[in-house]
């Protein structure tokens, strides 16, 4: 894992959005992986301010989106195909019907894990899978204790999750409790990821993450097998960690 130490949440932004740009010029008809959440927002608005400067075309792109909560209608603001159409498609020139985000407004969730995955296997795989991590080392939404094996599938979150995600929503009860994600496996055949942390919230997790175990119960651990991840974090974050050199 490559390690680039950023100071501060704008830099961090500013370097993934790079990153992601480069990406997208060297291959038009990249195949993205893209995360919701707070960390990932000021890298979606780097891009869209770098195309209307600068006209990078995102025409061919196809983009897979990590979750969806399970329960809320597609147009809810909370729900991530909002997100992701308000914070980044509305905003850019891609074809919506290349943007791909698991159903969670469905009555057959087994089928729907199963379409999802194999449509991310008939593009031939993701890219570039962009992440955040969770406090408790989740990725997408593969809480401490799923299996290295899982492929997308359906999650109930914890409340350690729903808590840090009630900030969304008026109160926590409103958060849902359950969650469709794209499994440790899935993540891990990306043929690169980029990983995103800011801020203090996420110490424990990089000192984990860098410093510890590969363990089922702390997800991201995972991806120091994984042979191209790079992580752009930031000063706060890594204050206890031991950035390798
Ligand atoms: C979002 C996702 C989650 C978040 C994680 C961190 O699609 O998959 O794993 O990346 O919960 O969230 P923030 O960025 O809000 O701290």
């Amino acid at each position: 894992m490559k390690v680039m130490e950023v100071k501060d949440y704008q830099e961090m932004s500013h370097a993934a959005g790079k990153y992601i740009i480069d990406k997208v010029k060297a291959k038009p008809n990249i195949t993205l992986g893209l995360a919701t959440g707070g960390t990932p927002e000021g890298t979606y608005e780097y891009i869209i301010n770098d195309y209307q400067e600068n006209g990078t075309s995102y025409r061919k792109v196809t983009t897979f989106n990590l979750d969806e909560y399970i329960g809320l209608k597609e147009s809810h603001p909370n729900g991530y195909r909002h997100y992701m159409d308000t914070k980044l498609f509305n905003h850019i020139n891609i074809n919506i019907s290349n943007t791909n985000i698991p159903n969670g407004d469905i009555q057959h969730f087994k089928e729907e894990c199963l379409r999802y995955e194999q449509l991310i296997e008939a593009h031939g795989g993701i890219d570039l899978q962009i992440l955040g991590i969770g406090s408790n080392g989740h990725i997408g939404f593969n809480e401490p204790g799923t299996k290295f094996g899982t492929k997308t599938h359906v999650v109930k979150l914890t409340d350690a999750t729903r808590e840090a995600n009630a900030r969304y929503f008026q109160k926590f009860e409103e958060v849902p409790e359950y969650a469709v994600t794209m499994g440790i496996s899935s993540i891990m055949q990306s043929k690169e990821i980029l990983l995103l942390v800011s801020g203090e919230t996420k110490i424990e997790a990089m000192k984990q993450l860098l410093g510890g175990e590969v363990s089922e119960s702390f997800p991201a651990s995972i991806l120091q097998l994984h042979p191209n991840v790079t992580i752009i974090a930031d000063e706060k974050s890594l204050i206890e960690a031991k950035v390798p050199s």
